[in-house]
């Protein structure tokens, strides 16, 4: 209907000198296009949008990334992740990064606690970094970051000491790493902006399962940004940002105060989680 002026806007962008660059803005404008044009977009529909998009720069800050937030919850991150990783191979499975990983997470021993205070019930979460033939990777780093009990990570209490709930970890010799966690537990993403108001107005909830976040890395090997979500937890059928693969839960075991392999200034109910993760080479 309106193919000339579809055209003449791609056209204007023949002479870009990236061809990349090129090929994306065109195919934007095919898609923009096609999509009011589909829709029968009015005026006001689009004023809508534009007053959406204005307010999503203005909530945007150091702490707060509101244009990631739409790209989690309308699965693009999600889709982009599918696509970087899309070759077949027995490497454990990536998902979102999400808003709250920190860099500089202090370096931490080997079982050492991440909770700078009570937080919930103690989590000894443990396993190897492998290859795929199943060796072990020595001095593999895991950066990870949880909630814990309040639901809240570090980064979004004032109050909380700066690096509660995050640490750095480096494989032993046979790959095993150990740290001391708590049981996270399901969230809801910020839910106070624009993309709160569209999950509102949509019937969607912003609800989250619990889950732990790692990125782990070694020399060689591909960086893997993944999670280990909680088998018992609400939401693993409908996560807001549609993060969840089969292969990333697992089970949380529940101890009780006097049994065998309680780990270190633990008292009380703890839990266990065990997760292996095998990285692909570079
Ligand atoms: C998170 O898991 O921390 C997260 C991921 C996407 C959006 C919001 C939070
Ligand atoms: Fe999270």
């Amino acid at each position: 209907m309106h193919d000339d002026l579809t055209d003449a806007v791609i056209a204007s962008f023949e002479r870009s000198p990236d061809p990349r660059l090129r090929e994306i803005m065109q195919a934007l404008v095919r898609h923009l296009h096609a999509l009011a044009t589909e829709l029968s977009l009015t005026e006001r529909e689009w004023e809508t949008a534009i007053r959406v998009l204005t307010d999503t720069g203005h909530i945007t800050d150091e702490q707060r990334q509101e244009f990631v937030l739409w790209s989690d919850a309308l699965g693009l991150s999600m889709l982009v992740d599918a696509i970087t990783n899309r070759t077949a191979t027995t490497a454990t499975e990536s998902t979102v990064l999400g808003p709250f990983w920190v860099a500089g997470s202090p370096a931490r021993e080997y079982g050492d606690s991440i909770a700078e205070r009570d937080a919930g019930m103690p989590a000894w979460v443990h396993g190897r970094v492998l290859d795929p033939d199943g060796d072990p990777i020595e001095h593999a780093e895991l950066d990870v970051w949880q909630n814990g009990d309040d639901r809240l990570y570090a980064v979004q209490d004032r109050d909380a000491p700066e690096a509660h709930l995050r640490g750095r970890f480096v494989t032993r010799m046979d790959g095993s790493y150990a740290f001391l966690g708590v049981r996270p537990t399901s969230y809801p993403i910020p839910d106070d902006g624009p993309v709160g108001r569209m999950l509102a107005a949509t019937g969607r909830h912003p609800w989250r399962p619990a889950h732990l976040h790692m990125i782990v890395s070694a020399a060689g090997y591909r960086p893997l940004t993944t999670h280990i979500f909680d088998a018992a937890s609400d939401y693993l059928d409908s996560d807001a940002v549609f993060a969840v693969k089969p292969s990333l839960v697992r089970e949380f075991v529940v101890h009780s105060a006097d049994e065998a392999g309680m780990p270190p200034g633990v008292s009380g109910e703890w839990c266990s989680v065990e997760n292996d993760i095998v990285l692909a080479p570079a």
